[in-house]
């Protein structure tokens, strides 16, 4: 008998493995053009995370036995919609700084869920690991960059991805966390 909460959960699974997906290929693309040396090696440890990740969702669903939905919707996607599209490197970082802190908030409102499946309880304690790193490695870029942009602009687009962040929380993410509230009060039968 599969450990799944049913549909909602498979969804949520399928989910973060798009996600996960979405996210490798765009920190790999991003890892194959950017020349500052150190930004390019903490992206591309930052891609091969986002990839692991997707593996792991996928071995986590295989375990429970079931298959990924097919999902329509990006987070990615959502973003550079709501926030437009980066002009440089410093915008890339603003915009995956707001990504990955809903990410990784997220995930940790899915760990508070009673009695998860074992396998998607260590699925996202591994996956919280990482997602630590790359909140940490965006925030000392940003830094860094202040002098070459300026504080002040830094600070802009870092408020403007967080506005965009919020309006595709509104828009779609708010459907993940009702997914994980329901979880809260199932009941297994
Ligand atoms: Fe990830
Ligand atoms: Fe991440």
């Amino acid at each position: 008998m599969s450990q799944l909460r049913g549909d909602a959960e498979r969804w949520l699974l399928s989910f973060y493995r798009a996600s996960e997906i979405s996210g490798a290929l765009f920190f790999g693309r991003l890892a194959n053009v950017i020349r500052d040396p150190r930004v390019q090696f903490d992206l591309t440890r930052h891609f091969a995370d986002e990839s692991q990740h997707a593996r792991w969702w996928s071995d986590c669903m295989d375990t429970l036995g079931v298959r990924p939905a097919r999902v329509s919707a990006s987070y990615q996607d959502a973003y550079l919609e709501a926030g437009g599209a980066p002009a440089n490197l410093m915008e890339v970082l603003a915009v995956t700084l707001a990504f990955e802190k809903r990410v990784a908030g997220s995930y940790a409102s899915h760990l508070k869920v009673h009695e998860l499946a074992p396998p998607i309880r260590t699925t996202l304690e591994r996956i919280m690991d990482d997602e630590g790193w790359h909140i940490q490695w965006v925030s000392r870029a940003l830094r860094e960059l202040e002098p070459e942009y300026g504080a002040d602009t830094v600070k802009v687009a870092i408020d403007r991805y967080a506005a965009a962040d919020r309006e595709v929380y509104q828009k779609t993410l708010a459907e993940h966390d009702e997914i994980v509230a329901s979880l809260q009060h199932f009941k297994a039968a």
